[in-house]
Formats: C-alpha cells, sequence, structure tokens
C-alpha cells in the first residue's frame, strides 16, 4: 500500500465509496419496493377484513332480526296459549257448580274485552221479571249503575247483536230525566257500544255491552261483532244450565221439604226445626268459606238429617215431660235411621254419612259410633252445632227456649267437649252479626 501514490489511494477509496453508495441505493430501491408490496398486501387484506365485518355486521342484523321475530312469535303463543287455557276455563266452568252465575258472567265479560280488543269497557246485565239488573262491568261504577230503576221500558234492548253509537240518545227518548243523567255519566264518554242480547232460545234473559271510550283510536268491526255473539252463547249456555238445575233442584227440595212436613205432623216439636236447621247451617258453611256445592248437600243434609224419627213412636216423641232411659235409647235410633233411607237414594252416599254423625260429640261421647275430633265429618260438626242451637232456642213443655245470648253462653261452654270449636266459634260470629229480631228469621242463601 506504501507503495500506490496517494492518487491510486484516492481513487481506490473512491471506488470503495461509490461502491458502497451504489450498494445502498439498490438496498433502499428493493427495500421500498418490498414494503410497497407489503403495503398493498395489507391493504387488500385489510378490504378482505372490511368485506367480512360488513358479511357478518348483515349476517347479525339478520339474525337480530329473526330473534326478535322469534320473541315475538314466542309471545303471540304465550298469548294464544292463555287464551285457549281461558277459553277451556270457561268451558269447564260451564257445568262447575261451585261457579256462581255473577263469578261466571265476569268471566265472560273480562275475556271478551281481552279478545276484542277495541272494547276497553264492557257491563252484563240480567232480566228479572219487569226489571233489569246488572250483573257485571268491567271499567263501569257498577254500584251507581245498581242504584238504577230498569225497567223493560227504560232499557235498551236489541233483538239481534248490534254495534250503535246512538245509545245515549236512545235513552234521552226513554228515560226520565233523573235516570238519563245517570246514563249520561254512565255513557258520557263512550263513542261506540257493542250490543248483544243474551238468549233461552227466543227469549231475551240479559244483554252484554261492550263499549269503546272517546278517547280511543280505535271502531267496532263486523269480525268483533261474531266474536261477541260467541261469547254470549256461552253466557247463554251457561244460564240453561244453570237454569235448569235451579229448576230441578227446587222441585227436589219441594219433594224433601213436604216429606219433612209429613215428619212435623208426626214429631210435632220438630215443626220448622229442620228448615231453620238447614239455613244456619248454610250459612255457618258460607262463612267457612266451604265450596259452593257442598254447601248446597249440606242444606239437603240438614232438612233431612232427623227423617230417622219416623221410625220413633210417636208418644216418645211428643211426649211432654223429660224422657226416661228407655224412651232415650229409642230415640237415638233416628241418626241410623235417616242414613238409611237418604242412602236408598243414589247419589246422596255423602249426605246419608253427615246425617249418620249429626248426634256425634267432639270429645266422643255421642251416638251413634262414638266418634271424637275430626274423625267425624267436619259437615257432621257444623250440623252438630246447628242442630242444638236451634234446639236451645225452641221452648218444650219440659223446658223455656233460651235467649240468643244465654244459646251462646251454652255453645261456648260446649265448645271443645260437645262442638267443634272451630264451627262454635263461626256460629257464634254469625249469631253476634245478626239482629236481635232475626233470631228465627236467618236470611237464606240463593244456592239453588
Ligand atoms: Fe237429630
Amino acid at each position: 500500500m506504501n507503495n500506490l501514490g496517494w492518487f491510486e489511494n484516492t481513487v481506490l477509496w473512491m471506488v470503495i465509496s461509490g461502491a458502497l453508495l451504489i450498494v445502498c441505493l439498490v438496498n433502499k430501491l428493493l427495500f421500498a419496493k418490498a414494503a410497497r408490496k407489503r403495503t398493498a398486501a395489507l391493504e387488500q387484506a385489510n378490504r378482505e377484513l372490511l368485506e367480512q365485518r360488513k358479511r357478518l355486521e348483515s349476517i347479525n342484523r339478520e339474525m337480530e332480526a329473526n330473534f326478535e321475530e322469534l320473541k315475538r312469535l314466542n309471545k303471540q303463543l304465550e298469548i294464544a296459549d292463555k287464551r285457549l287455557s281461558k277459553a277451556l276455563e270457561l268451558l269447564y266452568q260451564l257445568s262447575d257448580p261451585n261457579i256462581s252465575a255473577k263469578s261466571y258472567f265476569a268471566n265472560v265479560l273480562t275475556f271478551a274485552i281481552e279478545i276484542i280488543s277495541s272494547a276497553d269497557k264492557g257491563s252484563i246485565f240480567l232480566r228479572s221479571g219487569d226489571k233489569w239488573r246488572i250483573v257485571t262491568a268491567v271499567g263501569h261504577d257498577i254500584e251507581r249503575i245498581a242504584q238504577m230503576h230498569l225497567t223493560v221500558e227504560n232499557f235498551f234492548v236489541p233483538s239481534k247483536a248490534l254495534i250503535t253509537k246512538h245509545l245515549k240518545e236512545w235513552h234521552r227518548a226513554h228515560d226520565s230525566p233523573a235516570d238519563f243523567s245517570t246514563w249520561t255519566e254512565f255513557l258520557g264518554d263512550i263513542r261506540e257500544t257493542l250490543v248483544v242480547p243474551l238468549k233461552e232460545g227466543e227469549k231475551v234473559f240479559g244483554v252484554m255491552n261492550l263499549d269503546i271510550s272517546y278517547e280511543s283510536p280505535h271502531h267496532f268491526s263486523n269480525e268483533d261483532l261474531k266474536l261477541a255473539q260467541r261469547f254470549a252463547k256461552m253466557a247463554s249456555s251457561f244460564h240453561m244450565l244453570r237454569e235448569y238445575s235451579r229448576r230441578e233442584g227446587q222441585f227436589h227440595r219441594k219433594v224433601a221439604l213436604t216429606i219433612v212436613k209429613a215428619l212435623e205432623y208426626y214429631d210435632t216439636y220438630t215443626r220448622g226445626h229442620s228448615e231453620r236447621v238447614a239455613r244456619y247451617a248454610t250459612l255457618v258453611a258460607d262463612k267457612m268459606k266451604l265450596p259452593r256445592e257442598l254447601i248446597r248437600r249440606l242444606y239437603w243434609a240438614a232438612l233431612l238429617h232427623d227423617i230417622g224419627k219416623i221410625f220413633v213412636p210417636q208418644a216418645v216423641l211428643n211426649k211432654p215431660s223429660k224422657l226416661e232411659d228407655d224412651e232415650y235409647k229409642l230415640v237415638k235410633i233416628h241418626p241410623v235411621k235417616s242414613e238409611e233411607l237418604i242412602r236408598e237414594i243414589e247419589g246422596m252416599e255423602d249426605i246419608a254419612l253427615w246425617v249418620r254423625h249429626h248426634h256425634e260429640r267432639w270429645d266422643g261421647g255421642g251416638y251413634p259410633d262414638g266418634l271424637a275430633g275430626e274423625a267425624i265429618p267436619l259437615l257432621s260438626r257444623i250440623l252438630a252445632v246447628v242442630d242444638s242451637f236451634d234446639a236451645m232456642t225452641t221452648e218444650r213443655p219440659y223446658k223455656r227456649a233460651l235467649n240468643k245470648q244465654e244459646a251462646i253462653r251454652e255453645l261456648l261452654e260446649n265448645a271443645g267437649k260437645q262442638f267443634d270449636p272451630k264451627v262454635t266459634e263461626v256460629m257464634i260470629q254469625l249469631l253476634n252479626e245478626m239482629k236481635e229480631s232475626s233470631d228465627h228469621k236467618m236470611p237464606e242463601k240463593e244456592y239453588f
């Protein structure tokens, strides 16, 4: 190297520097190209990702829409299911003796308003004789309407179902000013009414009104009219079934009363006793919230409980003084004889059993079987309390009649000994609620 001159050295350095520069430039160019390529690839990937994201978003939207639709369908199914079970319930209740007419009509009306969604209020009226009375209402002041004097002349009843906007005008033309002002209150905010007569054959016995308020944007359609007629048919069927069984029940009741009256001629001391016991017993059972059908059957049991006395010699039954032991033994056969007679009638086996045990005592000292506590059928325990109360408050040649307060004391004294304490408590509550003068005139509940 030392042999080279500075010129050669300089040239050599320049060549090396140039070569390095060229390498750098080529490298830079190559790098830039690779970077461009990478950027293009990244951009492409990004575009694809965006595409994919768009596709996913659209799928997501579709799924959300499907989910909403499913939710809606599910809700509709739930509603349809609820409505179906409600309709089935109404059908079942048609022959359910435990449901009152008032409850049945209330159920029909509520369901009709739910199904006929244009309606937001409603009422059902029934005819009795020449008068009309409200039975149930939704969205109306039932107490207020119940005070109105509704007659065949001033109550609107079409012969077939119709939609009207002129109910108010009709009342203006047919009502007294006082009644019209109440009707105005009642119909004040009603724009449209669907009126369906409830019929038994051709005889109109009731009316169902469905109403649309002024603030509602809806109107009744012909479809609504047809639906309402179906509900009216349901109410009519219920009414006819109930009427039939009521008439049949009244017939049986008259026959039973005639038999009881025959017994009363035989045993003068039972005069009026069976009917009073039947009234007390149904009231006690009603207060104890027993099922309606059970109360109805208890009425029969009470009416017939002493029928077996027909087997006891008349001289013993009508003896004006206290009975001897032998005579008392004869009297004690009557619950078994009552049972035997009633058991002859098909379908009255439960009644026969309650009657058999109406002289059992809570402490087990009664007859004929010496049952104690809850082993005695509940309805027999009710009969025992009301039967004894009536005997206490009735005069006999050998004893005076106790007044109500004395009888209550006697009942309390014997609660837990002769009588079921719970039944005694209910009986005393009932007696305390009664007016002094109505001791033997307890109101009879409508179970027929
Ligand atoms: Fe008796």
